[in-house]
């Protein structure tokens, strides 16, 4: 953890500031230490990342990392583990396993993910001109492909997410020094509010057991005069194919996001494999040239098969996903007062306002 991360925290429960113990340095930042607030809150640095986990998600901080809490047993402040575990509480911790799975599976950075990052920023007007030297918040970070690419634009970058894809995120990013990664709940964040030039949340929100009001957390977050930009799924018109398409496949999620990553993982060839031989291929090939929205699954025509199979992998293995229609998210934006609406499709709703 680099020092200066100090100063863009707060106890994410009394909002008041942290204070940072150091237990080992390397190359001057902090890979093991504790951080803690007078209220009695303390939140463990591991491998260089501060763990900012509180309530029903802390029983996963213990799970994740028992040599560091061995390690340290004498000198971490003691606390009474409540293992109650809630429905809410199992779903994100299953939410959390699976993307865990997914980004340390499909770990790399290719070039692909350049133009992915712009596709997601459209919707901003003059996108480098808005972000240069900001301070921006990115929530549910996976394993950092879009952190990379926004930090060569803005000043700085705190980069969330409550799983432990945030270690790929880190090490995917190890040579940038204007971010700072933290694994983080969207409910339970570490700001103050009205904090951000800039918040985004790239295919998270629909994840959530509930996705506006986590949605609503992060416009606080927002300082007047920034943005919010974020991407959701879409729903799909009755009686379409794709709407079909759709519960076919949900129905096949009922399965699948029950059996085991490896067994998922391994089942996924044939069906990555099959989308391609039947949807993209001609789509490729022949009817890129006759239809140019919504075919399904047709913006993979531009990607490697590993991506094919990395986004199969991420539509049948994510414990909870919603969908939107166009009016709904526009709703989401105006109840939370947010001007200048761009919305854009493909794929799913990209969508930016300002406060
Ligand atoms: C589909 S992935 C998207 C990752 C990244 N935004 C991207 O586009 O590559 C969704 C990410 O959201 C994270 N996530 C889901 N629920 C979250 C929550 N409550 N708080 C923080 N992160 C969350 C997951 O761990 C996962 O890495
Ligand atoms: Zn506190």
């Amino acid at each position: 953890m680099k020092d200066k991360l100090l100063n863009l925290i707060v106890c994410p429960i009394c909002k008041n500031s942290l204070n940072l113990k150091s237990f080992h340095e390397e190359n001057g930042e902090v890979e093991d230490g504790l951080l803690f607030c007078g209220c009695g809150q303390f939140f463990p640095v591991v491998n260089y990342i501060p763990r900012i986990l509180t309530g029903d998600l802390r029983p996963m901080l213990y799970n994740q990392f028992p040599d560091f809490f061995l390690k340290y047993k004498d000198t971490l402040p003691k606390e009474k583990i409540n293992q109650l575990i809630t429905t809410e509480a199992q779903k994100k911790e299953e939410t959390s396993r699976s993307f865990a799975y997914e980004w340390e599976k499909f770990s790399g950075m290719l070039k692909e993910w350049k133009d992915n990052f712009n596709f997601y920023f459209e919707p901003i007007i003059n996108k480098d001109l808005f972000l240069k030297n900001k301070t921006v918040l990115e929530v549910g970070c996976g394993k950092g492909r879009h952190t990379f690419y926004i930090s060569e634009v803005a000043k700085e970058v705190v980069a969330i997410d409550f799983g432990k894809s945030v270690d790929v995120a880190f090490i995917n990013n190890k040579d940038k020094n204007n971010i700072y990664f933290m694994q983080a709940d969207i409910y339970n964040l570490p700001f103050k509010e009205n904090y951000f030039d800039f918040v985004f949340s790239i295919g998270v929100l629909h994840h959530l057991p509930t996705p506006e009001q986590g949605f609503r957390k992060l416009v606080g977050l927002v300082k007047n005069g920034g943005g919010m930009l974020i991407y959701v799924y879409h729903s799909f018109s009755k009686k379409t194919f794709n709407y079909y398409l759709l519960g076919f496949v949900n129905f096949f999620r009922n399965f699948t996001t029950r059996i085991s990553h490896d067994f998922l993982y391994v089942l996924c060839y044939p069906i990555a494999f099959l989308s391609y031989l039947l949807l993209i291929l001609p789509y490729k090939i022949f009817f890129y040239k006759i239809v140019k929205k919504g075919w399904p699954l047709g913006l993979y025509s531009n990607y490697p098969f590993q991506v094919i199979l990395n986004d199969t992998f991420d539509r049948f293995s994510a414990p909870i996903e919603n969908r939107y229609s166009k009016e709904q998210i526009i709703k989401w934006y105006q109840n939370a007062s947010l001007k200048n609406i761009n919305i854009l499709g493909g794929g799913g709703w990209r969508i930016f306002g300002e406060k």
